[in-house]
């Protein structure tokens, strides 16, 4: 499937709203591919987004899904408390800290009911029984990791591809612990590492993702030896993208670093450093989904008034290499810029 594409990029699952069948048509129509974020999403927003996805592309297209973890259950009562200090700025109550499965089997029925071509899993291994369903429906199955203990694990499994997410990725942490450094969400590795590692333990093909903005980006994975390159930040500011005003506004000043935190949902991801991100972060229990819920309402009253300083603004380490212009024109970018830095690297050897 990956090594067939014209381009070898996928445009990354989104969560939360960046992701829209419009971008992930676009990245198919441009020979590249495009994951719909089933997260976050109820069953039949999904299905909707997948037909809708279906009318704008007759080429292949994926869906993405949280798999669900076991409850953690952390005390997460001082946390509320300075919740509610925090929404009285923007006049919210923290929501409901409940845990729920993102109505994991509903969509993954979904997912196999309408034959999606490829399925990604996150935060979870699927189960067994699950990859043989989908795996039945004709989908290849790609299973995210961060680490070369991960690779081993989703291989075993019977993963057709795996989605390699290095540390520098925006968004959340696709590690399926969060042992280790507890903060980062297991062991942190870059994307070149990691690479190595496991294509020299597993021989199943991998994705790479994590801080790749640039066609020379792409080069050095795919030389590296991943069948494609896969990237969130770099389609951010797409015209296609679903980013709200605010967000393509913080990304596109460009001054901010970035950090991972759970401050947000309870689980680590990077995002841009803000008002919220330093005050909270060390504080914040690891509760997902219990935070998200709980921090939802005043993340959304806070972009509801314009104000990024308590919104997530997940965003990988080169996100400032990011361009607000057609999905179209940025993959077309990228390979330019590929084959220049092929052509740059050639002279050397
Ligand atoms: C806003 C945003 C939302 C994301 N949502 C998801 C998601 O729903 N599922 C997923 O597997 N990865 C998600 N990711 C992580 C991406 O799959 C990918 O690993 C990451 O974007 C790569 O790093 P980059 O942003 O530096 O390109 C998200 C990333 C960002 C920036």
């Amino acid at each position: 499937m990956f090594t067939e594409l014209p381009v070898p990029v996928v445009v990354a699952p989104m969560a939360g709203g960046p992701t829209t069948p419009e971008l992930v048509a676009a990245a198919a129509n441009a020979g590249a591919f495009g994951f719909l974020a089933g997260g976050l999403l109820r069953p039949e927003q999904l299905v909707d987004q997948i037909g809708r996805t279906r009318q704008l592309t007759e080429h292949p297209f994926g869906v993405n899904l949280f798999v669900p973890r076991a409850r953690m259950a952390g005390d997460m009562a001082d946390y509320r408390e300075r919740m509610r200090v925090e929404g009285m700025r923007y006049g919210a109550a923290p929501g409901a800290a409940v845990w729920d499965d993102d109505n994991y089997p509903a969509k993954l029925d979904a997912v196999i009911a309408n034959r999606v071509p490829v399925v990604s899993f996150t935060f979870q291994l699927p189960t067994r029984t699950d990859v043989v369903r989908v795996r039945k429906a004709g989908s290849t199955v790609v299973v995210t990791v961060a680490t070369p203990e991960e690779a081993r694990q989703a291989a075993e499994l019977g993963a057709d591809v795996l989605c390699l997410q290095g540390c520098d990725a925006g968004g959340h942490r696709g590690a399926l612990t969060d042992s280790g450094d507890g903060a980062a969400g297991g062991e942190l590795y870059g994307v070149l590492a990691a690479l190595r590692s496991i294509r020299a333990e597993v021989d199943v093909p991998v994705i790479a993702a994590g801080g790749l903005a640039h066609g020379a980006d792409v080069a050095a994975v795919l030389t590296a030896g991943a069948v494609a390159a896969q990237m969130g930040s770099a389609f951010l500011r797409a015209t296609e993208a679903g980013t709200t005003a605010p967000y393509r506004q913080a990304l596109a000043d460009g001054g901010r670093n970035t950090a991972l935190t759970r401050a947000f949902t309870g689980r680590p991801a990077r995002g841009l450093v803000n008002r919220f991100l330093r005050e909270h972060s060390e504080h914040a229990p690891l509760a997902y989904p219990q935070l998200h819920h709980m921090t939802k309402p005043i993340r959304s009253a806070a972009a509801a008034a314009g104000d990024v300083e308590a919104m997530s603004l997940w965003a990988g380490r080169c996100y400032h290499l990011a361009a607000d212009r057609p999905a179209a024109e940025i993959i077309e970018n990228i390979v330019k810029q590929a084959r220049e830095a092929i052509n740059g690297a050639r002279d050397r050897f």
